[in-house]
């Protein structure tokens, strides 16, 4: 968020677009040095066609093979710097994947190279078995199961392509766009030369000028606004042309306000003029449909066809750009074009969606399992402005009967924005107050943003600025000072080793030695990392200085796009380090980067209260879920406005189906608590909370999957039927998780129906009425109703859908409420499902104390006498590598009276002759017969009433036809 005044809210009545996005804020490629260099380069080599060559090659007798033989090094040379040495390393992992690294040897200086350091979960092993070919021309691998993949490294030009099948899948370098600054003296580099030739001077164009242009455009020094960026190490920025020749649609590289399959940013099909910019930036009142950065980056983009899905991994954290063409003929070509750091590509081959999520989460790590209640409905406002107005808000949720587990503290909480000091005027009694909140077994959030006030009797700058912890300033002596929430502030560089002990020691809430720390909090309370771009309001773009020092002499422009995770980080560990045995932690980002899974969930930062928002945030959260970082939602509401009822309760809906659902609003808006809303508003807000509390364990189940395989929450159409091509560019309906849920939710004002697109011949289900609709094997387009107290949610036919449907207060209380099973038949008369379950805060799951069971329904035999047996197996005893698994573990023998109490089997054609349970027992149960065309319509459907099996147990209940 930023900063509102009287003048601004002023200014606001008056004139609304002049508070709006600030374009001048932001740079432009054509107002950055670097970018303007990358898409000069891009356009000499258009305007060369056929006759531009790249001039990197490979020194074929430089390679060496390593000993296992799946890396090897070589030495590249640039044709125009011939005495410039680079160095490359190309690695085939384990799992297939394919890094390449290519760096500058002996330089005046060394690049940034740790990036991947940061982002990578550990070192990827090598391959054992996979062995290069070295030709004249090039190098090979072939590998596989099917021996149909194959990396091939051509040495001149440099070019390394990754086929599959015998068609390309990634191409490195093959449209010459390759570059790499090499560092270099200001005063000997001249562009132009005089030679003197037959006496006479004339005048010789540099031989590098057809590759790097006629003028130093921006090399040593460059300005922006007021602000002047020394670039004490000049030019140093990294070209890459990536293509994907067999591909048309590409996704991620999130965040931005677009749509998930990336339009054009330049060919004669381009939607915007810039490229995508990937510098973490605090962008006020964001535009809903743009190119531009936002507050978190993270540089992976995905490719997609019919026949494969691959994708690469640039893993840089310096201020990237990147170009998007979709051609006729070529595939989809990108360029990237980064300030600084080494080349560092990784590859991924896939083929399939799953593959692609699987090797990217080897490499960075898959999201852990939340903390239960973080998946439960947040409150927050910017302000709850003192306890008792926490006390009363939590006294309203309960007495209007609205479920709610956390609620939030902005900034105000803390006296002169020094985080976690209490205004002791507001909030008297902050661990009172906690402990009311946590009595109903709720949760509270509270800020903490990386700023720091310097005010010597704030115990946390001071001890940082004793350690000597902070960021420094271009000069590289003393603290970097800006301005932000609470005045001249300064900034703990989390790259330095002395500041992480630091801060897990300001966590604790019991005082260990003399040092501070928070003793009015509990263990319990969840953090909240804002503004870790970082924001400085004075800054250049309203960050950081480029120039700035961190550890080990880098530069911020180094590292930049990295450090909102590094402070995430070092709040998750800081938080889990509370108790012993630790508890997971539940930390909200805004800035992120490629790993920050590991540390909590994102949000998609200050929207505004419109339609046109809250339609890009759903696309904007399936991007992060595409980018591994599955847990994101938006502001429910809106940030900033007032939104009018009907797009409120639209919000709610869009909020229920996101993985993180919190209602967050901007100081200058009116209060919008759901209960405040009148009638009929008030009341359906209430069902859609309590529809998402009964939904917990799909979403619990689908977090259990995305922590094991990488796999997105929100599932676009895409990646469900990977071979429909009419699905690739919708962006606007998903599925949950494995769950068989598909839902779109409505953006739109006045809406009564909405289309939803089925890509396959199958029968869905309205999750309320059940009504029977019918997809096409070609793809087909139904039309459902959406009135505002109607929610666009299907149930695949073929999946089992378990709830829980007792309204309570909040999400722990329903840890021992009984289970509904909606059995949704396919059209073979056969559906499955899953449900997991543990204790919901702590790492006991990781020894096996956990609930997994498959849900099965099946039908046997034909026509007369056939039957549906519908069963509850063990999952995790079924080698799921959880070698402690023991199936009466403490968690199971702490569920062990939790029992299904209803059982809904949906698109039943035949009333059955008995229900009973395999063990013997008669149920109760009551049949619908259908109504309709038998395919679409009001299907048939049994209820069986409280079969009062546990679900923590192995049960089949046989329904005879
Ligand atoms: C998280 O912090 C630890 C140090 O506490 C460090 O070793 C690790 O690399 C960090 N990971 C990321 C992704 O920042």
């Amino acid at each position: 968020m930023r900063p509102s005044s009287f003048l601004g809210t002023l200014l606001l009545l008056l004139f609304p677009a002049t508070l709006a996005f600030k374009a001048s804020d932001f740079k432009t490629c054509s107002e950055s040095g670097f970018c303007r260099r990358g898409r000069a380069l891009a356009a000499r080599a258009q305007e060369s066609g056929t006759s531009w060559n790249s001039p990197y090659s490979v020194e074929p007798s430089s390679l060496s093979l390593a000993p296992h033989q799946a890396a090897f090094t070589a030495d590249v040379k640039s044709s125009i710097y011939p005495s410039v040495k680079f160095s490359l390393d190309v690695r085939i992992h384990e799992d297939g994947g394919v890094r390449v690294r290519m760096d500058e040897v002996d330089g005046l200086r060394k690049r940034y190279d740790q990036a991947a350091q940061w982002a990578l979960l550990e070192e990827p092993s090598i391959h054992r078995d996979i062995r290069w070919t070295v030709g004249k021309a090039n190098a090979k691998a072939v590998y596989g199961p099917k021996k149909d993949t194959e990396v091939v490294v051509n040495f001149n030009p440099l070019k390394v392509t990754l086929f599959q099948g015998g068609k390309e899948q990634i191409v490195l370098n093959g449209r010459g766009l390759l570059h790499m600054e090499h560092f270099r003296a200001k005063e000997v580099s001249q562009p132009e030369e005089h030679i003197e030739a037959e006496g006479q001077t004339v005048l010789q164009v540099n031989p590098a000028v057809w590759f790097e242009g006629d003028s130093q455009d921006a090399w040593w020094e460059e300005t922006f606004s007021s602000w002047t960026d020394s670039k004490p190490k000049g030019p140093e920025s990294l070209s890459l042309d990536i293509t994907f020749p067999n591909h048309a649609h590409v996704y991620g590289i999130p965040q931005h306000a677009t749509d998930l399959s990336l339009p054009s940013t330049s060919g004669p099909d381009a939607r915007y003029t810039d490229p995508f910019r990937l510098y973490n930036a605090d962008v006020f009142e964001y535009l809903a449909d743009s190119p531009v950065s936002l507050y978190g980056s993270i540089p992976l983009m995905h490719a997609h066809s019919p026949q494969s899905t691959v994708a690469v991994f640039n893993a840089l954290a310096s201020e990237t750009w990147i170009d998007i063409a979709h051609t006729e003929k070529k595939g989809v070509e990108t360029q990237w074009i980064s300030e600084s750091g080494i080349l560092d590509v990784f590859l991924l081959p896939g083929p399939t969606p799953e593959d692609v999520f699987a090797q990217y989460a080897r490499l960075t790590g898959a999201a852990p399992l939340p903390a239960h209640w973080a998946l439960a409905y947040h409150q927050c406002r910017w302000n709850y402005v003192s306890s008792d107005d926490i006390r009363g808000v939590q006294k309203r949720f309960d007495e209007e009967d609205f479920p709610v587990d956390v609620f939030w503290l902005d900034i105000e909480y803390a006296e002169d924005h020094k985080y976690f000091m209490w205004n002791k005027k507001t909030f008297p009694d902050p661990v009172e107050m906690t402990k009311d909140v946590e009595a109903i077994e709720r949760k509270m959030v509270v800020i903490v943003d990386p700023h720091l006030k310097r005010a010597n009797d704030y115990p946390v700058y001071k001890r940082a600025s004793d350690l000597g912890i902070l960021v420094k300033p271009k000069s590289g002596e003393g603290e970097y000072e800006g301005w932000c929430w609470p005045g001249s502030s300064s900034w703990i560089d989390f790259f330095h080793p002395g500041s992480w002990d630091f801060w897990t020691s300001l966590f604790k809430t019991k005082s260990i030695d003399e040092q501070w720390s928070w003793t009015e909090s509990t263990d319990n309370v969840g953090i909240w990392n804002d503004m870790n771009e970082p924001s400085v309001f004075n800054g250049p773009e309203i960050t950081m200085p480029k120039d700035n020092v961190h550890y080990d002499g880098w530069e911020h422009r180094d590292v930049h796009n990295i450090n909102g995770m590094l402070f995430a980080n070092h709040t998750y560990q800081a938080s889990a380090a509370r108790t012993d045995p630790p508890r997971r932690p539940f930390v909200l980002t805004r800035a992120f980067y490629a790993g920050s899974q590991r540390f909590g969930a994102m949000w998609t930062g200050d929207n505004l209260g419109t339609w046109e928002h809250m339609a890009v945030g759903i696309k904007m959260v399936l991007a992060n879920g595409l980018g591994g970082m599955p847990f994101a939602g938006s502001d429910v509401g809106g940030f900033f406005g007032n939104p009018e009822p009907e797009m409120l309760v639209r919000w709610y809906v869009v909020g229920a189906f996101s993985p993180f659902f919190r209602a967050h609003a901007h100081i200058d808006t009116k209060r919008r608590e759901p209960y405040l809303l009148d009638e009929p508003y008030k009341s359906i807000v209430r069902d859609i909370l309590r529809l998402r509390y009964s939904m917990l364990p799909v979403w619990y189940t689908a977090f259990r999957e995305t922590s094991a395989t990488g796999m997105p929450i929100l599932r676009p159409q895409y990646m469900m039927f990977p071979k429909d091509v009419a699905g690739f560019g919708i962006d606007d309906q998903y599925y949950i998780g494995s769950s068989g849920l598909l839902v779109k939710p409505v953006t739109e004002k006045g809406a009564k129906e909405i289309s939803i697109y089925l890509a396959e011949d199958q029968v869905y289900y309205d999750y309320f009425t059940h009504h029977a609709y019918r997809g096409s094997s070609k793809g087909r387009s139904i039309t459902v109703p959406a009135d505002l107290h109607e929610i666009p949610l299907l149930v695949r036919g073929g999946s089992i859908v378990p709830t829980r449907e007792r309204p309570r207060r909040s999400s722990p209380l329903m840890k021992h409420d009984p289970f509904t099973l909606r059995v949704a038949l396919d059209t073979t008369g056969n559906a499955r499902g899953e449900l997991y379950l543990d204790d919901g805060e702590t790492y006991a799951h990781a020894r096996g104390d956990m609930v997994w069971r498959g849900l099965v329904a099946e039908t046997q035999g034909k026509g007369k006498g056939r039957a549906v047996r519908i069963a509850s197996v063990d999952l995790a005893a079924g080698g799921t590598g959880v070698g402690l698994y023991d199936p009466r573990n403490e968690f199971a023998r702490s569920v062990g009276e939790v029992r299904v109490e209803k059982v809904v089997v949906v698109g039943l054609g035949t009333k059955p002759v008995s229900v009973i349970l395999e063990s013997g027992r008669e149920l109760e149960w009551e049949y619908t017969p259908g109504v309709g065309s038998g395919k679409e319509g009001q299907p048939g459907m049994l209820v069986v009433k409280d079969p009062a099996v546990g679900v923590a147990e192995d049960w089949s209940i046989v329904v005879k036809l």
